[in-house]
């Protein structure tokens, strides 16, 4: 059974992976026997990462995109493949709706949506003649849910569980399938404004059934499934990660 987990000999690269959920997520990959690459902008951030879990650094911004594509190229030309793309990194703003700049508007449609659809696209022209890939993205529980002052990432994250579906229905005769990841509250960087705020913490623990929030390790399972031959015939999902959060009331 653990073989059909296994994802020796793949190479992964993992985006946003300095930290948090990105981080995990590479973690994850590494330990189950994949090559892996993980991206952030912060170059010193993310190298210390890369170390602790024995990965290669390429730190480039993901809403570049002639860096993006050499980027992905350049894994191509140093490991000879990459089989998996975790479309990780983002970003959020808060901010009542009338206070909204355009410009905060589009920055996180930018790095959320945008860029994602970009490193799919460029991604799958390298893994097309391999007839093989695996595509994760991160979406969210805020894809299916609304919740005030987060406008750009709630349209964002909606907008990449539909990209999610629409790239799953072109790529699956080609051996490549696109999965995403829902997750709920997660313990990270993202979300210190609302760890810090003790009436949204018993918020988020009376609301979610789990009754916490979740910590970052406990999305490794749910992307190591995603990316490996026991997930071959699940494509266009997006599998939630959520103590229960989004189907109960
Ligand atoms: N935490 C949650 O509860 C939660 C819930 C649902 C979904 N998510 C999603 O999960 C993903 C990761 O969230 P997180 O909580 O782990 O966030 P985080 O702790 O803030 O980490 C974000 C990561 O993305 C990188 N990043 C940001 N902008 C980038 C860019 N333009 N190009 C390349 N890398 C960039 C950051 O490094 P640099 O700043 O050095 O670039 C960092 O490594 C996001 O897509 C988020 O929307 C999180």
């Amino acid at each position: 059974m653990s073989e059909l987990f296994s994802l020796d000999g793949r190479v992964a690269l993992v985006t946003g992976a300095s930290r948090g959920l990105g981080f995990a997520m590479a973690k994850a990959l590494a330990e189950n026997g994949a090559t892996v690459i993980v991206n952030a902008r912060d170059p010193a951030a993310l190298s210390a990462a890369a170390e602790r879990i024995g990965a290669e650094a390429l730190p480039f911004d993901v809403t570049d995109a002639a860096i993006s594509r050499a980027s992905l190229e350049g894994i191509v030309e140093r490991h000879g493949r990459l089989d998996i793309l975790v479309n990780n990194a983002g970003i959020q703003h808060r901010s009542p709706l009338v206070k909204w700049q355009d410009e905060d508007f589009n920055h996180v449609i930018a790095v959320n949506l945008s860029a994602c659809f970009r490193m799919i696209r460029d991604a799958v022209r390298l893994m097309l003649p391999n007839k093989f890939g695996r595509i994760i993205n991160t979406g969210s529980v805020a894809a299916i849910l609304g919740r005030p002052t987060i406008h750009a990432y709630v349209a964002a994250k909606a907008g990449l569980h539909g990209l999610t579906r629409s790239t799953a229905a072109e790529l699956g005769r080609h051996g490549i399938t696109v999965n995403a990841i829902a997750p709920g509250y997660f313990a990270t960087e993202l979300n210190t404004a609302l760890m810090s705020d003790e009436t949204f913490t018993k918020w988020v623990e009376a609301r979610t059934p789990a009754g916490r929030w979740a910590q970052p390790e406990e999305l490794g399972g749910a992307v190591v499934f995603l990316a490996s031959d026991a997930a071959d015939y699940v494509n266009g999902h997006v599998l939630a990660v959520d103590g229960g959060l989004s189907v109960s009331l």
